[in-house]
């Protein structure tokens, strides 16, 4: 290849890298598709995007060693990586262990052996380091003036792409926690173990969303919206939510308020995941045949959001005591939610639940151990590392 060639070839390799970066919302995937792309366009064997940790003044990246992720930390200033980030310069480097900057705790680690480096700050628009890349051990022979402008380049692409994802990331955690502390105060008055129910609704939610193919932004939505079903239940009196026995007719009528009142709290909220939250509130009781409460609402008029969240929601509630009935068996339960395909429910979500009936199950029995509500609350973000 002559060298215009190579970099007619790098282009369209880094127009495509461009594109892919700015869809990805997960920092850790976002991360992965990084280095892979860099390998491939740079032609090295490695590649590791370290991030500024300011709490801890680390840079942090992920490494894998086998099948197991461990996260590595280098102290800001220390290390090759920690020099491009003290100092916001470009290091590239032909042997990595004649320059006593470089650090060999990673390469012990890894049992990697480390030749060539090509280290550059990744900087956000305002031109604050935020981190470091690292090229490592270049194809035949160390790293040359073209591949320290095309690592530049990417790192400035990569960039605003990270800061994104961290932010969405953050963005998430509290919206998360507020969420779960809202739908906890509405339904602790009439349920036992709250937050096993609402996890139950957010992961059955999730996976029947996943079932149906919707894509993963939708999917996250719906898990951290549907908690939120019945946030209405806050206005509904304890007579009438704590009755023991059968609801009046007149009772019933106020308690289907329950959708208007959510919604209401619900409703013109900034955040994707609240308008989310809101349709589902006010929607997860609209019938697919339209018979359901409180607009009548029939097929497609329903929010996908809620059509979803309505088979989650009474498979859920069949399979857990309340004050009013006795658990039904889960296979039971599934025989429920087959019957009323096409009348209470959407064919498509029910053909979702049934393809994802196994991993329900999985949930539903995971859920009969004890568990307290706020240490539910961490080990829920814990788990989604967003
Ligand atoms: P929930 O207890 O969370 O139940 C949610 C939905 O699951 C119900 O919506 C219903 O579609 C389904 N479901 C729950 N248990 C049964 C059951 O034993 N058989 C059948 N076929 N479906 C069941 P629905 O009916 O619109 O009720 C909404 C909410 O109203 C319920 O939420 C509950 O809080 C309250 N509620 C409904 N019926 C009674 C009742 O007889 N007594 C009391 N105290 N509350 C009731
Ligand atoms: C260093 O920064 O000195 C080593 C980094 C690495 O091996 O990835
Ligand atoms: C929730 O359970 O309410 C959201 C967290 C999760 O289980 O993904
Ligand atoms: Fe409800």
């Amino acid at each position: 290849m002559t060298r215009a060639e190579e970099l007619e070839n790098r282009l369209k390799l880094l127009v495509n890298f461009g594109g892919s970066v700015s869809k990805e919302t997960n920092l850790n995937r976002l991360l992965e598709l990084i280095a892979e792309q860099v390998k491939t366009i740079l032609v090295c064997d490695r590649c590791s995007v370290f991030i500024m940790d300011r709490q801890t003044n680390e840079l942090w990246s992920k490494v894998t060693l086998g099948l197991q992720h461990t996260e590595i930390r280098v102290p800001f200033g220390k290390g090759i990586v920690g020099h491009v980030a003290s100092s916001g310069l470009t290091l590239n480097i032909q042997d990595a262990y004649q320059d006593d900057r470089f650090t060999h705790d990673i390469d012990r680690l890894t049992g990697y052996r480390t030749r060539s480096i090509l280290a550059v700050p990744l900087k956000n628009v305002s031109g604050h380091i935020i981190g470091v890349f690292e090229a490592m051990n270049k194809v035949g022979g160390p790293f040359n003036v073209d591949d320290e402008g095309i690592l530049q380049l990417i790192s400035s692409l990569a960039a605003s792409g990270i800061e994104n994802a961290q932010l969405y990331e953050s963005l998430s955690k509290s919206q998360l926690e507020t969420i779960y502390r809202l739908a906890v105060t509405a339904e602790y008055r009439d349920q036992q173990d709250t937050a096993i129910h609402l996890r139950h609704i957010s992961e059955y939610s999730a996976l029947i969303a996943q079932g149906l193919g919707l894509p993963e932004r939708e999917v996250e939505n719906i898990r951290y919206a549907s908690p939120l079903h019945d946030i209405g239940k806050v206005g509904i009196a304890d007579a009438i939510l704590l009755k023991p026995g059968k609801l009046t007719p007149e009772e019933f009528e106020e308690m289907k308020k329950h959708t208007v009142y959510g919604a209401k709290i619900l409703c013109n909220a900034e955040s994707t995941l609240l308008q989310v939250a809101c349709k589902v509130a006010g929607s997860h009781h609209e019938r697919f045949d339209g018979t359901g409460y409180p607009a009548r609402l029939k097929a497609e008029q329903i929010p996908i959001y809620a059509r979803i969240v309505s088979v989650a929601d009474v498979f859920d509630a069949l399979c857990a005591q309340r004050v009013y009935k006795p658990k039904w068996d889960p296979q039971k339960a599934r025989e429920y939610i087959m019957e009323e395909n096409g009348k209470a429910f959407d064919p498509n979500v029910v053909q979702a639940f049934d393809r994802v009936f196994g991993d329900i199950l999985k949930m539903h029995a995971l859920g009969d151990g004890k568990s307290t509500i706020i240490p539910g609350i961490h080990r829920e973000m814990n788990r989604h590392n967003f």
